[in-house]
């Protein structure tokens, strides 16, 4: 073969490579140390070596060229296949809110819309802010009713978020209070509807002329927004030391609406307390009872939460297991 039928052939051999491994190969076989190129020119008598020199060297070279412009052909359409914007991608596995953040979100909304504010007092405070400014003497039984874990004599781990009422009138100096107090609080506690740490949200509006169609109106917009425009609430007459009267409010069942079942106590469940803020508690507030009134309510993210969701066992809130998280 002379040199020209050699680059032919070559040439040919690379246009169909399809691959990287397949155009080494052509490669090899005609530029290789013992390729045909070099095979070609070893076997020129000796004579003809250096006249045929320079147009070898740039037949060589200008193969060369192909190859690597075949190469960077290949290339590219690897990486382009690399980089194929139509495969589907994989989709990054998204967390989301704590349930717990979540609802205190949600019930934070609610409120805001209807001008209350979102404040948070300390979950570690004084017997003072905790019971004795609440009208709970030190003696007195109401204590008994929580189970509260002191830190020392006079501190605690506060066991409901009514500290935060005396903490707000001081605060504010003077009514219109409205406040939504949203923290942790601790009781020596544990069952299906209950954990050591949970979570109360504690409303307060003191101003002038309040009474009890206010907190009713209040507590039957929030559990309309919370649980469902369907639902309402009803007053239960019960006692608290820092309210006066005190209620236990209910809501209408989610489950029966109302009518009776097994989840329910004649279509009503517990929601939680509430009343009118006793004289007293006002006056260690720094308001005159005489001039302002106002209602206050306390209750739990965790149970509303659960009631919303219908959770059969509130530690499962606190679960890491995934299996349930990943269920909401
Ligand atoms: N602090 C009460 C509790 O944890 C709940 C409560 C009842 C809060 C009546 C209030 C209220 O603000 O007025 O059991």
């Amino acid at each position: 073969m002379n040199l020209k039928d050699i680059s032919k052939q070559a040439t040919a051999g690379t246009t169909t490579a399809g691959t990287i491994s397949e155009l080494k190969e052509i490669e090899t076989k005609y530029l290789g140390r013992h390729g045909e190129f070099n095979q070609y020119f070893d076997q020129l008598p000796k004579e003809e070596k250096p006249k045929q020199g320079a147009t070898f060297n740039l037949a060589k070279q200008k193969y060369s060229a192909e190859v690597q412009k075949k190469s960077d052909e290949i290339i590219g359409r690897e990486s382009a296949r690399e980089f194929d914007v139509t495969v589907p991608g994989i989709l990054p596995s998204i967390g989301h809110l704590h349930l717990i953040t979540g609802a205190i979100e949600e019930i934070t909304g609610i409120f805001e819309k209807i001008g209350f504010i979102r404040r948070r007092y300390p979950e570690i405070d004084t017997d003072w802010y905790a019971a004795e400014g609440l009208n709970i003497p030190k003696d007195h039984p109401a204590r008994d009713d929580q189970e509260t874990f002191y830190v020392s004599d006079n501190v605690v781990l506060t066991p409901h978020t009514s500290n935060g009422q005396l903490r707000e009138m001081e605060a504010m100096k003077k009514p219109p209070i409205k406040m939504i107090n949203i923290g942790k609080t601790y009781r020596r506690q544990i069952d299906i509807s209950h954990t050591p740490m949970f979570h109360q949200f504690e409303g307060l509006l003191i101003d002038k002329n309040i009474d009890i169609t206010h907190l009713i109106g209040v507590g039957n917009y929030f559990v309309q927004h919370y649980f469902g425009r369907d639902r309402r609430i009803r007053l239960r007459p019960h006692h608290f030391q820092f309210t006066e009267p005190s209620f236990e409010i209910d809501i209408t069942c989610g489950v029966c609406g109302g009518l009776d079942c097994r989840l329910c106590k004649a279509g009503w469940l517990e929601l939680g307390g509430a009343g009118m803020v006793h004289p007293t508690v006002l006056k260690n507030g720094g308001i005159d009872p005489k001039k302002y009134s106002g209602f206050a309510f306390g209750w739990g993210v965790e149970r509303v939460l659960a009631m919303k969701n219908n959770l059969p066992d509130i530690r499962n809130i606190y679960s890491t297991d995934l299996r349930i998280l990943n269920q909401f």
